[in-house]
């Protein structure tokens, strides 16, 4: 059904205005003032911020990781990110070594399919690059449209690939067209720190953050934006957590490498002794990278405002505290990496960063969607209110205050990263192709209406549905 959105401002990456939207055929098929169809219901949204739907490129949804599996699956996390104002997931598929690449990408089709209620897409994890991967990567970009690579520097024994995967990963997204992600840190080094503490008798959650020193993101980092130099590729750093690394990103733009980073909310709000936290609580707050000293905070919000740095995913990847976290209670080595954060984004993004004045409301769409949508080959279907694109929207009242808490959130876990945290705005309703996945803050959407993305090559521009000219 048609509908007019009405009494908004339209904020983008690069403007803010007053202006009708409608919405037919699941694009958006007119921008304008006073706009009138009989045929078309009316959404009078008071005020609010009509922002493109949120984008996140960054999650493990269902995810086997640490000797279980992430709880949030592509049901309850794709409905969770609705609340929190995402239309889009980028996912990471993994692969296992020795297998064709197709046989990760049919699971992942498999968890997402009927499951998910917003848009998805997936990234493609490298973890060895050999003749039967080199004949295999071609018709994965051009068929599936899978056109970003994951690679692992961490995780020894696990995810991680060698420098010469990498290297050769890079060479490989050059001459296909593809982005290459990493998550940068030393995993040689960290494993024998993480085997030094434990012999030492250091099981708790703390020595988690001690045996991951920022120098060795920082390190990684450098190395891989070297190596992206080196083959003339282009770098996504996933997940940056630090000064060290933040800074290694801003030192290879300068040199005129094409290396990208995004950091994630828990950085730019949590810090390090929330691992200290007694009664083995510091669990809940295990990453890779961990959270750092809290001066670190001002450096990453101040990357964002200076464009040094670029995107904020979520990095979900969440377990529950009681039955997953909990495997490591002996040795902090078993806790499962990764937290609950998907729902969270925007609105953390939004109350800490642009109401708090350290970036303006046009770059968090940029930071949030529209840079996002550019950089996965989504632009510009995704990621704008433009006329012609999807009709992916989030409808944000930015004067409510609420705190955050697990006992209102939508994620399948006990227990929230921010827990009694205060945020001030918050997403009412969201479109998914013009359909409302959430209405005044109650899930409409359908479980499978979320369709699968298949994504431009890098540099490259998806074509939208229609012709911006044709009138009403
Ligand atoms: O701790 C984290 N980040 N868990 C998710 C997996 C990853 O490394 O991104
Ligand atoms: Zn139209
Ligand atoms: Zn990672
Ligand atoms: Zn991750």
């Amino acid at each position: 059904m048609k509908k007019i959105i009405k009494n908004g401002t339209i904020v983008t990456a690069t403007d803010t205005f007053q202006a009708d939207i409608l919405v037919k055929n699941g694009v958006i098929h007119l921008i304008g003032e006073n706009l009138v169809d009989q045929d078309a219901e009316i959404v009078d949204v008071n005020g609010c911020y009509v922002f493109p739907g949120g984008i996140d490129p960054h999650t493990h949804l269902e995810m086997p990781f640490g000797g279980t599996v992430t709880k949030d699956d592509f049901e309850t996390g794709t409905i969770a990110a609705a609340f929190g104002g995402t239309t889009t997931v980028i996912d990471f598929c993994l692969t296992n070594k020795g297998e064709p690449l197709q046989n990760g990408i049919k699971t992942w089709h498999a968890k997402s399919k009927e499951k998910a209620v917003i848009d998805y897409g997936f990234h493609l994890m490298i973890g060895e690059v050999n003749e039967a991967v080199l004949n295999e990567l071609p018709s994965i970009i051009e068929n599936e449209g899978i056109t970003s690579f994951k690679v692992f520097m961490a995780y020894k024994n696990v995810l991680q690939a060698d420098d010469e995967t990498l290297f050769q990963t890079l060479v490989t997204a050059k001459k296909l067209g593809a982005l290459v992600m990493v998550h940068a840190e030393n995993g040689d080094v960290i494993d024998y720190l993480v085997k030094k503490a434990l012999k030492e008798g250091k099981t708790d959650p703390i020595y988690h953050a001690l045996t991951r020193p920022q120098e060795i993101e920082g390190e990684a980092t450098g190395r891989a934006a070297t190596f992206t130099g080196l083959a003339n590729s282009q770098l996504y750093v996933v997940h940056v957590s630090c000064a060290d690394a933040a800074r290694k990103i801003a030192e290879a733009r300068e040199n005129g490498v094409d290396v990208w980073g995004e950091t994630c909310p828990q950085y730019l709000v949590l810090d390090q002794s929330y691992l200290e936290k007694p009664n083995f609580e510091g669990a809940k707050y295990v990453w890779s990278p961990p959270l750092r000293e809290k001066w670190n905070q001002d450096v990453l919000w101040n990357a964002l405002k200076t464009g040094q740095l670029q995107t904020v995913g979520s990095d979900q990847c969440s377990f529950d505290f009681k039955g997953q976290k909990d495997l490591g209670k002996d040795d902090f080595s078993k806790i499962p990496n990764g937290g609950p954060i998907i729902e969270d984004r925007l609105s953390i993004l939004f109350s800490e960063g642009v109401k708090k004045g350290r970036i303006s409301l046009n770059q968090f769409v940029d930071i949030t969607s529209t840079r996002i949508a550019k950089l996965f080959g989504l632009y510009p279907k995704k990621g704008t209110i433009a006329v012609g694109v999807d009709a992916d929207i989030v409808i944000f009242d930015p004067s409510v205050e609420r705190t955050i808490s697990a006992e209102t959130h939508h994620m399948a876990v006990d227990y929230s990263a921010f827990e009694g945290m205060k945020v001030t705005g918050e997403p009412i309703s969201v479109l998914s192709r013009g359909e409302f996945v959430i209405k005044n803050k109650q899930f409409v959407g359908k479980l499978g209406a979320g369709q699968y993305l298949k994504r431009a090559k890098y540099n490259e521009q998806l074509q939208v549905q229609e012709n911006k000219s044709v009138p009403i």
